[in-house]
């Protein structure tokens, strides 16, 4: 079948932008790997929204039949899953990352399980260290996937440490009834197991060119991790330290976890203020109520960026909060935690 071809265009934050000609049955994504652009992806089925890019000029759309995580606000404003979107005109794309970021790609690397602690009722802090010989770099916000010994699964998590502690890394699992990962921690893992760990991935991560811009971070649950990870990048870093808000959340008080970590990054960093929220059985010195509702007038300024990491829900509401306090909508960035089994 004739395969009718389009010119795209891919613009990335540093400036640089990459041409590519697509035929109009075939995946943006794919023609574009092909020709050896550094977009950033992950899944390749419209689950991780990796590749997200903004439409800029012309007409692209998902493929008949696709389902993809975007809201429709999203995809009428725009947004397109690029490993979903096939091109019927030439068109032009804006990608929020630099042309360098995605062509690091994800290696396969081994890692030895060095510690394996329960913080709160239903999370495990797990500490990895690198084999010898093996070395990987990512960005703080990036995440990796962990196979699961002895249950042919891999499970997505970010590390909560920074690429600075390499070979050591750190992750926050969320422990579910019946999920293979909490099954193998909490019954089988012992200290030098050795796993398979692949990447980094993922576009969700801390923008370096706004570092000197007031912060603000949401988090839901083990969606702390890739917060803390790029809290602690914005410490390491040099020059004064911007304004930073924290906002974590979680179902109830025996569900906070990270309090002490929490606490002693606010000692090292004065400009970090920390709001904890508790959904139910609220306590002194903890908001009631969600991570977005202790948002108020006066957190956010025009050059605010903004890293939201949780549930859906939570990063829908935090979105549209963000921009009623007068967030621009292109310094909002977000992950979706999914929990899986
Ligand atoms: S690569 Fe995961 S949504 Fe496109």
């Amino acid at each position: 079948m004739n395969d009718k071809q389009h010119q795209v265009t891919v613009n990335f934050s540093d400036g640089v932008s990459r041409s590519f000609s697509v035929g109009e049955q075939t995946n943006i994504l794919d023609a574009a790997l092909a020709a050896e652009i550094p977009l950033l992806y992950q899944c390749r089925s419209g689950s991780c929204s990796s590749c997200i890019a903004q439409l800029a000029g012309g007409d692209a759309r998902t493929r008949p039949g696709a389902s993809s995580t975007l809201l429709a606000s999203e995809y009428s404003a725009g947004q397109r899953l690029l490993c979903l979107c096939q091109a019927q005109s030439d068109c032009t794309f804006d990608v929020a990352y630099s042309s360098e970021v995605g062509s690091s790609t994800a290696q396969q690397v081994h890692v030895f399980v060095n510690a394996v602690e329960r913080i709160a009722s239903n999370v495990m802090r797990l500490t990895l260290e690198l084999a010898d010989g093996d070395w990987l770099e990512f960005r703080p916000g990036q995440f990796m996937q962990i196979e699961v010994p002895g249950y042919g699964v891999v499970r997505s998590y970010s590390p909560s440490s920074t690429a600075a502690q390499l070979p050591k890394l750190e992750f926050l699992v969320r422990l579910l009834p019946g999920g293979a990962m909490s099954g193998y921690l909490e019954e089988k893992a012992t200290n030098e197991d050795v796993l398979t760990l692949s990447g980094p991935y993922g576009a969700f991560f801390l923008r370096e060119e706004k570092r000197r811009a007031p912060h603000i971070f949401v988090a839901g649950g083990t969606g702390l991790a890739p917060i803390l990870s790029m809290i602690d990048a914005l410490r390491q870093g040099s020059g004064r330290k911007p304004p930073m808000l924290l906002s974590f959340g979680c179902a109830v008080p025996d569900a906070l976890f990270c309090l002490e970590d929490i606490e002693l990054r606010q000692q090292w960093l004065p400009s970090l203020e920390a709001r904890i929220c508790v959904d139910r059985e609220p306590r002194d010195g903890l908001h009631q109520g969600s991570p977005v509702s202790a948002l108020r007038e006066g957190d956010v300024s025009a050059d605010t960026v903004a890293y939201l990491c949780g549930p859906q829900p939570m990063i829908d509401a935090a979105t549209t909060r963000l921009i009623e306090l007068g967030a621009n909508p292109a310094n909002i960035f977000a992950e979706q935690f999914v929990a899986s089994h």
